[in-house]
């Protein structure tokens, strides 16, 4: 028993059917049954508890993995004998759940379960491509399959709680954050939410293979200032509403069990211990019926952020609507004490507590408390060949392709490659930030990926070309509690670079691997410069020089400043961070097997000095005029206001040629809906697939409104020469903004509908539509 309860960090990185069936009104009263039965047990248990087993609920503990800040906690097995805690994390398997799942349930006086959660954030055994990689898929069912494929091996090794999806809105590439979200734009990140959570939770959470949600980082989190992890958020409340709050209110629609709090303030107020946020928003506004755990301290930290002592801040954090406290124990050790102050009183204790039996309910522990835990599933269900197989191809729809001259790509499956950079022949970095349980020396390399493909086709000239970094201090600080999260090569740099130019050199194409390694993005990893290192942009000068086709693939937690990259290489093919699969997935594409069709959902700047920058900001009074720098304009002296790759951007090796925009009716009133059209025809010569995006504009409006917004998608197949009619309804939902007293409405008058490849790139026409 005890070996779970050591210190132990591992190689974490910080970072309908039946309801369709049933006719509304039945499934309505059987709703009720539930929560009926639900509010009965639930009650019963309660009346039985003291206020130490109450507040034992609240307390949430790890046991040594996943670790995300410098508190672990200590004592756990005696704590759950005596019922101090209520949920555990980083711990997975059936044997070692099973074991401390006993402790609970056979030692404790109500035998209450723990509930058991983890950092499942894109996969758990079988890892699939980063969020913000696989957000670019733009494909919800690959989505939501990735989700479901995930809480089957989790549940498989006995947990029931994830601690995903993370919905918040980022615009800004310095946070390293971005790379576990789904971007900008707040509608596309509600559709992912949406897909992520049904393919958690399936059709019940008492199914033994579905886990309990839970959404983070409520709120805001995206939005630190200078992008700098953990720092202050300061935003109007109409951006709040209209920006950054609309994820994690479709994931509330979507029926998520749980939220987490986020560690930042909000109107100065720690998220943590803001009633506004917790309970006027989230429980009145929106109605959410779950629990809300706080983020790793962060009760504590409210202590840091100049709130009061730990009492003080515990008080403070129940009071807003907090039902967990996560590691700090600050509920554990200070809620009982302030209650008989009169601090908090205990219908706020009880109410806690039972938002968190509630929770142990819907997930049918109290029916079972085992009911995950089962070994034969552990063998059957984790990282089989159907799992790898569904990664690989979710991987490959995640690429996006960033540039492509001459058709470079795909490369013929003869001649010969130099394969070079410090992520050509790696199985670390293929993995990506959120790895708690994810083995990495199970995944495969870009060299054995291709090697699988083409076999003795192609001949591979292999050379590393350049370290990671050669920034000895940096390779510190990425190489987090110990681990070896980078390996250097101690070659001087000169003579790595010189290996990959002779390996050019024999070569008919270059393919370099380059960018961030696994732990530059993610939790705790900000960078203020977000280039390709410099070792790595040595290398690939060098390489350029020599003349020969140089074809980047990109690893990036974040969209990367690459203007030197898109002037200078052949082609570039994003492939984020793919999971698993990541070597196999990449071959599939390079030599063309696949077609790429991923879009980014996160802009990419030319230069930091332009963040933050998001295809859907304000118009202002002196907008710039595309046309270049120009005096008393909103734009900079010595660049252009222009991404170097807008929101919505990707390439195909096939193109697509786009119709202007059909319009069933210009003029409309109320609520009719107006019917845009756009025919799309594939021009090249490969079969390939094309997300046609609609975007809206509101012109003239009471508050300045965003130049555009995207509004909805289609993801077409289309053979070379074949046309499709791609056609989107609109109707007033759709034009609705937040107004200066923060009403959800539209108001009358002229819009502009836009449909296009990319944000940037649309046809567009007008209509007057009145109340
Ligand atoms: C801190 C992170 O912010 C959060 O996303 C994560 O779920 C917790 N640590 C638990 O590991």
């Amino acid at each position: 028993m005890k070996k779970y309860f050591s210190t132990r960090i591992i190689n974490r990185v910080i970072p309908l059917c039946v309801v369709v069936l049933l006719p509304f009104n039945k499934v309505l009263a059987q709703t009720k049954t539930e929560d009926t039965k639900m509010n009965v047990f639930v009650t019963g248990l309660i009346n039985k508890m003291t206020i130490d087993e109450k507040i034992g609920q609240l307390n949430l503990v790890t046991i040594g993995a996943a670790t995300t800040g410098s508190v672990v906690n200590k004592g756990v097995e005696d704590k759950i004998k005596k019922g101090a805690i209520g949920g555990v994390f980083g711990i997975w398997g059936a044997d070692k759940v099973k074991e401390v799942q006993d402790l609970a349930t056979k030692s404790t006086r109500l035998h209450i379960p723990l509930i058991f959660g983890l950092d499942v954030i894109h996969g758990h055994r079988t890892i699939f491509p980063i969020p913000l990689g696989l957000s670019a898929s733009w494909d919800m069912g690959l989505i939501k399959r990735s989700a479901q494929i995930a809480a089957k091996e989790a549940t498989a090794e006995g947990l029931n709680w994830v601690y995903s999806p993370m919905v918040d809105i980022a615009r800004d590439a310095r946070w390293g954050r971005i790379s576990e979200g789904s971007g900008e734009d707040p509608w596309y990140g509600s559709q992912v939410a949406k897909a992520m959570i049904q393919g958690y939770q399936g059709s019940s959470m008492k199914n033994a293979d579905a886990v309990m949600a839970c959404v983070k980082h409520f709120a805001l989190y995206g939005g630190a200032e200078a992008g700098r992890e953990y720092n202050t958020v300061d935003m109007s409340r109409i951006k709040m509403y209209q920006d950054y709050l609309p994820p994690y209110r479709a994931a509330v629609d979507a029926g998520a069990g749980s939220f987490m709090s986020s560690f930042n303030t909000i109107d100065g107020v720690p998220a943590t211990g803001n009633q506004w946020l917790l309970t006027d928003v989230l429980r009145k506004q929106w109605g959410f019926k779950g629990f809300v755990v706080s983020d790793y301290t962060a009760v504590n930290e409210m202590e840091a952020h100049g709130l009061g002592d730990l009492q003080m801040v515990s008080a403070l954090a129940l009071k807003a609507g907090l039902d967990m406290d996560m590691v700090g124990e600050g509920f554990l050790t200070t809620l009982k004490k302030s209650l008989a102050e009169g601090k908090v009183t205990k219908q706020e204790i009880d109410l806690a507590c039972r938002r968190v039996l509630e929770a142990k309910y819907k997930l049918g522990l109290f029916d079972n408390p085992y009911k995950s835990i089962d070994a034969t599933r552990e063998t059957k269900d984790v990282l089989t060949p159907e799992n790898r197989s569904e990664a690989r191809n979710i991987s490959k729809h995640s690429f996006v392709l960033l540039k492509n001259s001459a058709q470079t790509l795909p490369l013929k499956k003869t001649g010969s490659i130099a394969l070079v950079g410090p992520l050509a022949n790696n199985q670390r970095d293929m993995l990506g930030t959120w790895v708690v349980a994810g083995d990495w020396e199970k995944s495969i390399s870009v060299m054995q990926g291709i090697k699988n493909l083409v076999g003795n086709g192609v001949t591979i000239n292999y050379a590393k070309g350049a370290n990671i970094t050669e920034d000895s201090s940096f390779i510190q600080r990425l190489n987090f509690f110990g681990q070896q999260m980078v390996t250097v090569d101690k070659k001087p740099a000169d003579e790595l670079l010189n290996e990959a130019v002779e390996a050019a050199k024999k070569s008919d194409v270059i393919v370099a691997v380059v960018g961030e390694s696994q732990s530059m993005s993610g939790e705790s990893s900000s960078r203020a410069d977000i280039d390709i290192p410099e070792s790595q942009k040595n290398m690939l000068k060098a390489l350029a020089k020599t003349g020969k086709p140089l074809v980047i693939v990109l690893f990036n937690g974040r969209p990367l400043t690459l203007t030197w990259e898109d002037e200078h290489a052949s082609a570039i093919l994003d492939v984020w961070a793919p999971g698993t699969e990541a070597g196999n997935a990449i071959a599939d594409v390079l030599f063309g097997d696949y077609n790429p069709a991923g879009k980014i959902t996160a802009t990419f700047p030319r230069s930091v000095g332009q963040i933050p920058i998001y295809y859907n900001h304000k118009n202002t009074g002196r907008p710039y005029d595309g046309k270049g720098p120009s005096k008393f304009k909103s734009n900079y002296l010595d660049i252009s206001n222009d991404p170097l790759y807008p929101f919505g951007y990707g390439l195909s090796y096939t193109t697509f040629g786009y119709s202007d925009v059909k319009l069933n009716k210009t003029k409309l009133k109320g609520t009719e809906t107006l019917t845009a059209t756009v025919t799309v025809t594939n021009t090249g010569k490969y079969a390939g697939e094309e997300v046609v995006q609609l975007y809206i504009s509101d012109p003239v409006a009471s508050i300045s409104r965003s130049v555009k917004e995207l509004k909805n998608f289609k993801k077409i197949n289309l053979q070379p020469g074949e046309q499709k009619e791609v056609s989107f309804n609109i109707t007033p939902e759709e034009l609705k903004f937040y107004n200066t007293q923060l009403k959800y409405d539209w108001e009358p008058g002229k819009f502009i509908v836009q449909i296009g490849t990319n944000s940037s790139d649309t046809h567009s026409a007008s209509v007057q539509w009145d109340k």
